[in-house]
């Protein structure tokens, strides 16, 4: 994949500015020291990991000046916090990043190791550069900066570092619930997502939310031979592709009932925002190396990855799949479903409508088992807000363009809680570049993303600050 050039952006006119120069040796330390821990939270042998990346966190907050800092217990990985309270009339900010990542394989497919991360043609390389590790640096070095040059910070801060956003943060919002008081505020920045096609400058303003399943089917209580078996039993792999193919239509639409009863239609000004954007299906491919794109008939490619829902398989599996052949009627098979949700579905109801139809085209005697492996809702911020304006301001003053307002494809799960269940605006202002590779290999941030990001943050946090 072609990298794009460094990103140029604006340097600070204040003494911060001397503070983030002379402080940029230290800080691409402690960038590698934070990437060189594995804190991949689906694999549970990691778990130790993902502490020493919370201890890690916790110390550097310590370090840098933040108050109340703590490793907070969920129940799985542990959440980081800590807070700077400068004045309470001043407006308190949540800040939002996750320290958890995704594995690292498959690991012959990287030009370094994903945990020995280096810097290479401008960009740090390894896994959690971008997703989501660099932003949280980005906003260590901001404080770090305001901190030793102002001492103090121009409005409240409270940081919540999650362990377990990859793997559907499934404790969250137990956690939330535990801990108001962490979690309350005026406004939440959420660091997490990143600029559009061609490096352009963004905020992202929607989310999908998820459905995550897993489907196991059973005929047999061992495989057979296919000889003495075959074509007079049910196949658990052929029953299982067949129930999976079952739920999209020619037009590709899914047909599971109900699936969209409660799907907001993009609008003509939805549409025309969408249309509006600079990006072209050509260069989406070349980015992957893929030929044809494919979705939902009547909707464009933005549309359909940002604005409609989706059911997916991430991975099917069951009988042999070893080199050679070996002529059998697997016993069971499986696949890893999920679906990407739009405004106003609901996580939960779609998980049991999947299952229903699942259950619903399997043959008649085949044992079919699905389980709910996590779920998000979706999320939508409306285009007027204060603190969205206030952020686009740094983003322009930094990268010198006004700010696309995306809707993406991908997740964010806390996105909607904090909207949902503490009716918190929600600023998504991230800082990754499109040709990142997150959750894949060679995951990479360009360094000038980077390093704007972090004076994109003192703007953003000045402007918020102003906003009173
Ligand atoms: N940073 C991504 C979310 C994202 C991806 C936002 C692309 C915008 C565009 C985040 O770390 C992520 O990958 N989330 C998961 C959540 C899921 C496991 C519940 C995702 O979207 O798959
Ligand atoms: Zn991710």
């Amino acid at each position: 994949m072609a990298y794009a050039p460094t990103l140029a952006w604006t340097p600070l006119s204040g003494p911060e500015e001397a503070q983030i120069v002379a402080a940029h040796a230290a800080r691409m330390q402690r960038y590698v020291d934070f990437l060189s821990i594995p804190s991949v939270s689906a694999v549970p042998e990691h778990a130790a990991d993902c502490r020493k990346a919370a201890e890690w966190l916790a110390a550097e907050l310590r370090r840098i000046g933040a108050k109340r800092v703590e490793v907070s217990e969920t129940g799985g990985h542990p959440i980081v916090v800590g807070e700077r309270i400068e004045d309470p009339k001043l407006p308190t900010i949540v800040i939002y990043g996750h320290y958890d990542v995704q594995p690292g394989d498959p690991l012959d497919l990287w030009k370094t190791s994903p945990f020995e991360p280096i810097v290479r043609d401008g960009r740090m390389l390894g896994r959690g550069s971008a997703d989501d590790k660099g932003q949280i640096v980005i906003h260590l070095a901001a404080l770090e900066a305001l901190l030793s040059t102002r001492g103090k910070l121009p409005v409240n801060v409270k940081y919540l570092f999650e362990g377990e956003e990859e793997s559907s943060s499934v404790n969250l919002e137990r956690w939330m619930a535990a801990n108001p008081e962490r979690c309350s505020g005026d406004a939440v920045i959420i660091s997490d997502t990143g600029f559009f096609e061609g490096n352009l400058p963004a905020l992202t303003v929607g989310l999908r939310g998820i459905t995550y399943m897993q489907v196991d089917v059973r005929n047999s209580d061992v495989d057979l031979h296919s000889g003495g078996y075959g074509g007079s039993v049910i196949n658990p792999a052929n029953a299982l592709a067949a129930m999976i193919a079952s739920l999209h239509d020619e037009n590709r639409h899914i047909t599971v009932p109900g699936f969209y009863d409660d799907v907001v239609e993009l609008s003509p000004d939805d549409r025309a925002a969408f249309a509006a954007l600079p990006f072209s299906d050509a260069n989406y491919l070349a980015g992957i190396d893929a030929k044809a794109t494919q979705g939902e008939a009547g909707y464009s490619t933005v549309e359909r990855r940002g604005g409609r829902p989706t059911l997916d398989v991430n991975g099917i599996w069951g009988g042999f799949t070893g080199d050679g052949s070996k002529t059998i009627i697997p016993a069971h098979a499986h696949a890893k479903i999920s679906c990407r949700l739009v405004m106003a579905q609901d996580p939960a109801k779609i998980a049991l409508q999947v299952e229903a139809a699942l259950k619903a085209a399997a043959p008649r005697g085949l044992d079919v088992e699905v389980r709910n492996l996590g779920n998000g809702y979706p999320f939508l911020t409306p285009l007027g807000d204060p603190y969205l304006k206030a952020a686009a301001g740094a983003l322009k003053e930094t990268f010198g363009a006004d700010p696309l307002y995306l809707r993406e494809g991908g997740s964010i799960p806390i996105a909607a809680l904090f909207q949902r269940e503490l009716s918190l605006p929600v600023v998504l202002l991230g800082f990754t570049p499109p040709d990142d590779n997150a959750h894949a290999p060679n995951e990479s941030m360009d360094l000038g993303n980077f390093e704007g990001g972090i004076r994109a943050v003192i703007r953003a946090l000045d402007a918020v600050a102003a906003l009173r």
